[in-house]
């Protein structure tokens, strides 16, 4: 899969560019605050119709401005599609090959990328929504309709919330019919993505433990999903989550909110048995989250068939010398790479580049 042209107006600080990119190494280089994260931003903009350091839209758009427009070409062996996102405050508009998107789960799986980033190091040590958030955005760009059995899942949550809140206020049982209705919709929802996710660790983990071994060499990395309904099948899971939401409907209630289910799932990550965001040093921890992106990278590539675009931001730097060789390695050669870099000249020894650019101000232009 390849990004052949993208287009930036208005997005941050990039008041205009047109780029053409090619197959292979790109790098953006520039000084700090130029300009270069906010590319890659909008590259993952195209593929996923989210920032990954902003929940919001509007801080997208250039300051002093109305809109911000990012559009992409993508090649793949067989295909090719425009992929456009407009933003206007409180308002977007996604289109694939000019049409009009009304369901964000369309857009995905046109464009497929990894990024790493910076923020990646919360996966390993942050909150739990993060390590979900990063399993669920691996399989929605690899599974067509995860995107929307999330949506669904977060609705027939927020409903049955609703309804808990109504009788706690209420101490009436009148809608305890209500309840169970929802309880049903939050249980199947919910077996699903649980399943797609048990099934997303399970593929993860050996593939997991082969990079970071090639990265560090040391200790032995696993990755498990953590939750407390059982299960293998979406049927099995679905039923044992029924079973939790009525055992636990009284504390449900007290509480106003669902206790069980995906929404409050974990996935561990331990190097030699022990938790990496307890004991794992800084170092350790950002191998291990590149090692988790690595690996996304390469599910991606042998579920869909074709390799997904690399936006590479940044985190490399914060690794000694032999390990940044070592994570170059673990990249194949047909990968499409786009790097961030202030300083461009080990990554050129690296590969060999297919186009440089240099950004400055927000102004980009060939180097
Ligand atoms: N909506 C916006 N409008 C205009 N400028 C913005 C907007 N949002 C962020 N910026 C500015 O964009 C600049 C560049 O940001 P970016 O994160 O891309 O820098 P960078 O080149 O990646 O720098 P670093 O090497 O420090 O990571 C920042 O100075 C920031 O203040
Ligand atoms: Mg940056």
């Amino acid at each position: 899969m390849l990004l052949t042209h993208l287009r930036l107006i208005h997005w941050r600080n990039i008041e205009s560019a047109a780029l053409e990119l090619r197959p292979g190494l790109t790098v953006f280089t520039g000084q700090n605050a130029q300009g270069k994260t906010n590319i890659l931003e909008g590259v993952h903009y195209l593929a996923t119709a989210s920032s990954h350091r902003t929940r919001r839209d509007h801080e997208l758009i250039q300051w002093g401005e109305l809109t911000a427009y990012v559009r992409g070409e993508i090649v793949d062996p067989t295909t090719s599609h425009l992929v456009e996102c407009g933003l206007e405050p409180g308002k977007r508009l996604l289109k694939r090959d000019a049409q009009p998107l009304t369901r964000v789960g369309d857009l995905y799986g046109t464009l497929r990328v990894a990024l790493f980033a910076p923020e990646d190091l919360e996966i390993v040590q942050g909150s739990p929504e993060h390590r979900r958030r990063f399993l669920d955005m691996t399989i929605a760009q690899m599974q067509a309709g995860y995107v929307r059995l999330l949506q669904q899942y977060r609705r027939a949550l927020r409903q049955r919330n609703q309804v808990l809140r109504s009788l706690k206020m209420n101490g009436s049982h009148s809608e305890v019919p209500q309840l169970d209705v929802w309880d049903r919709s939050v249980a199947e929802l919910g077996g699903q993505i649980t399943a797609a996710r048990r099934v997303a660790i399970g593929k993860l983990g050996p593939i997991l433990r082969e990079h970071y071994r090639g990265l560090a060499e040391r200790e032995a990395v696993e990755i498990g999903y953590e939750s407390r309904s059982e299960g293998v099948s979406p049927v099995e899971i679905t039923d044992s989550i029924l079973d939790l939401l009525r055992a636990h409907r009284h504390s449900d209630v007290e509480r106003g909110s669902t206790g069980y289910g995906p929404h409050r799932d974990d996935i561990t990550i331990t190097l030699d048995g022990r938790p990496v965001a307890v004991f794992g040093s800084q170092g350790q921890r950002r191998t291990s989250a590149l090692a988790l992106r690595l690996s996304e990278a390469q599910l991606l590539a042998e579920e869909c068939g074709e390799p997904p675009v690399l936006l590479v931001d940044d985190v490399i730097y914060e690794m000694d010398r032999e390990r940044r060789g070592r994570f170059w390695t673990r990249i194949p050669e047909n990968y499409q790479l786009l790097v961030t870099a202030t300083d461009h000249r080990e990554l050129a020894a690296t590969r060999e580049c297919g186009g440089m650019f240099h950004v400055e101000n927000g102004s980009i232009h060939p180097a």
